[in-house]
């Protein structure tokens, strides 16, 4: 209680300084502009993009929406993992999360408020289909979606939906095991073909997946994200093969994504005239050393986390080097299937927040599960030389290397003939796990400068030609961040648990101000 009113008071504190703030600077506009302008030339500008380029800021239905048992939904996979084994530091799920589920129009208002020009969210399967393909359509989840996307139009915002954002019915993994069985490519596709039906007459950009490699290796390999499935030495899991369950998945959820592309070209794109992409975690690997071995073993590693998903969506089937080293391991696709998969993206979505070093491990000893085929016998290391890739953030394997994004682009736009592009996440969350100090958590110059430097090194590559067409910012607020709960913060405003209050930190404020052509200084006055 006495927490509480200790930490309204600062709340209010913040939010008068954000309004004096926001007052000095529309009293003073263009000679305050002119003056940070010529201090802080080197800064990126939004004239440094193409016109039309999406700047957005993107959420997904599991960590913002709440409400997991409201209007007919059923128990998706989180849910029910959470239940079961308390998923955040301290026990903590995506019961409640954001709220947003109640909340969506005063984060539409947010949005707006920004300037944003497109929000990029997910739906949850369990709302609108709450027993996959063998049940009903749920009325009041196609409503909620139908208000969100509508909202959105109305101010002017461009919705990007993905289709499928980790959650899914827990019935799907009762009845046959989600993922591991070829019907699940069936139930995805009656859902996407519902979303189609119901939304695609104003949603114009669909993607299926996000992060389908992330995805694979965290629930069949690591065993951390339900269905918790893994095997020694990955894990200690109560059931699951490590070195053989990733690929299966990955073989049902590729398929899924052809037969939807599929479906959308087929019945809907001509009416519709929207497109359809995936996306996809993409780290940027960098060799370790400058040896023939790190270099290969760089080439694979992208060829085994980023070229799983998009090779055979692209080029209709797995990197050369995955045939390689993992022989028959590696399901095949059938004639037929290569026809269906190759040229069913439209469109790249690349999450990107990090770079990360690669060391070959078939002439060096590595980890026991690095030394193994399903990883390209690589392995992927933070230090070189004692000194760390860039500086740590909140998550294990993230460091700010804001030439990565540039690098990024650049591979996967050689690689794919340059297909366009989205970022569709990047961000920043403060190492300080544990800060609780409002104050402290608002003046997050940190994201600020984060943002600005890979923005730079975004702009760089667009001018070499790369077709990259939008950028969304992880996230749009602090939410539920899986099995980080909610300790780790990237979010441009800050939730306030107990009372669902939204608050803009500094980098709110700036975003807001590069989105009108405005240089701002990270040390905005009124927080200095
Ligand atoms: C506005 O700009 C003028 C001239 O640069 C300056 O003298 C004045 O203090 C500024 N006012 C505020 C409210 O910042
Ligand atoms: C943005 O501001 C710069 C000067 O900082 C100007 O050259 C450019 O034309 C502006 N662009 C737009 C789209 O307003
Ligand atoms: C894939 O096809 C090859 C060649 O036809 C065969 O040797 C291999 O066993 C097949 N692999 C699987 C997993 O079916
Ligand atoms: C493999 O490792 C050994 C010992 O570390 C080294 O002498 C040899 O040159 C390496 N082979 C290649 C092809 O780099
Ligand atoms: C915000 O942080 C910056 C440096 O990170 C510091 O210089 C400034 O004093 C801080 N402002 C407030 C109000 O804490």
């Amino acid at each position: 209680m006495k927490l509480q009113s200790k930490s309204t008071t600062i709340f209010l504190f913040w939010y008068l300084i954000y309004i004096y703030a926001s007052v000095l600077e529309a009293s003073n506009d263009s000679d305050g502009g002119f003056e940070l302008e010529k201090k802080e030339e080197h800064h990126v500008k939004i004239s440094d993009f193409p016109t039309g380029f999406f700047f957005g800021a993107a959420t997904s239905a599991y960590q913002v929406e709440g409400a997991y048992l409201e209007d007919a939904k059923s128990l998706s996979n989180w849910d029910t993992f959470c239940h079961s084994i308390g998923c955040g530091e301290n026990g903590e799920n995506g019961d409640i999360a954001d709220f947003h589920y109640h909340l969506f129009l005063k984060d539409i208002e947010i949005m707006h408020s920004l300037g944003l020009k497109a929000y990029r969210f997910s739906i949850s399967w369990a709302r609108i289909l709450p027993r996959g393909k063998c049940g009903e359509v749920n009325p009041a989840g196609i409503m909620f979606y139908n208000k969100i996307i509508d909202n959105l139009i109305l101010k002017g915002i461009e919705p990007f939906v993905t289709i499928h954002h980790f959650d899914f019915p827990q019935e799907l993994e009762d009845k046959y095991e989600s993922w591991l069985n070829h019907e699940m490519q069936e139930d995805f596709v009656h859902l996407a073909d519902i979303c189609f039906k119901y939304f695609g007459d104003r949603v114009k950009y669909w993607t299926t997946f996000n992060e389908p490699n992330l995805f694979t290796d965290f629930a069949y390999m690591w065993g951390v994200y339900p269905p918790a499935r893994c095997s020694k030495p990955f894990g200690n899991c109560r059931t699951g093969n490590s070195d053989v369950d990733p690929l299966i998945v990955m073989h049902n959820i590729v398929l899924a994504h052809g037969k939807t592309a599929k479906l959308y070209y087929q019945k809907y794109k001509l009416e519709q005239g929207g497109s359809i992409g995936i996306v996809v975690n993409c780290l940027m690997f960098v060799p370790l050393t400058n040896s023939k071995l790190d270099v290969e073993a760089t080439q694979r590693a992208f060829a085994f986390y980023i070229g799983r998903v998009l090779d055979p969506l692209i080029y209709g089937d797995y990197p050369q080097e995955m045939h390689e080293y993992l022989g028959n391991q590696l399901p095949n696709f059938s004639i037929h299937e290569k026809y269906i998969l190759k040229n069913s993206i439209d469109f790249i979505g690349i999450n990107h927040y990090s770079s990360i070093y690669t060391k070959d491990c078939t002439n060096s000893t590595c980890s026991p599960t690095a030394n193994r085929a399903i990883q390209g016998f690589l392995d992927i290391v933070a230090m070189r030389d004692g000194i760390l890739i860039g500086e740590s953030t909140g998550i294990e394997d993230f460091y700010v290397v804001p030439k990565g994004i540039e690098e990024i682009v650049n591979e996967i736009k050689f690689r794919y003939k340059n297909k366009p592009m989205f970022i569709t996440e990047n961000g920043y969350s403060s190492p300080d796990l544990h800060e609780k100090r409002v104050n402290v958590i608002l003046n997050d110059t940190k994201r600020v400068k984060f943002h600005q430097e890979y923005l730079e090194f975004l702009a760089k590559s667009i001018r070499d030609g790369a077709d990259v067409r939008g950028y969304f910012v992880w996230s749009l607020m602090d939410n539920y961040e899986w099995l980080s709960g909610y300790s780790v913060k990237f979010g441009l405003y800050y939730v306030d648990r107990e009372t669902q209050t939204r608050i803009p930190k500094l980098s709110a404020i700036w975003y807001k101000n590069f989105l009108l052509n405005k240089t701002y200084p990270i040390n905005v006055r009124a927080y200095a």
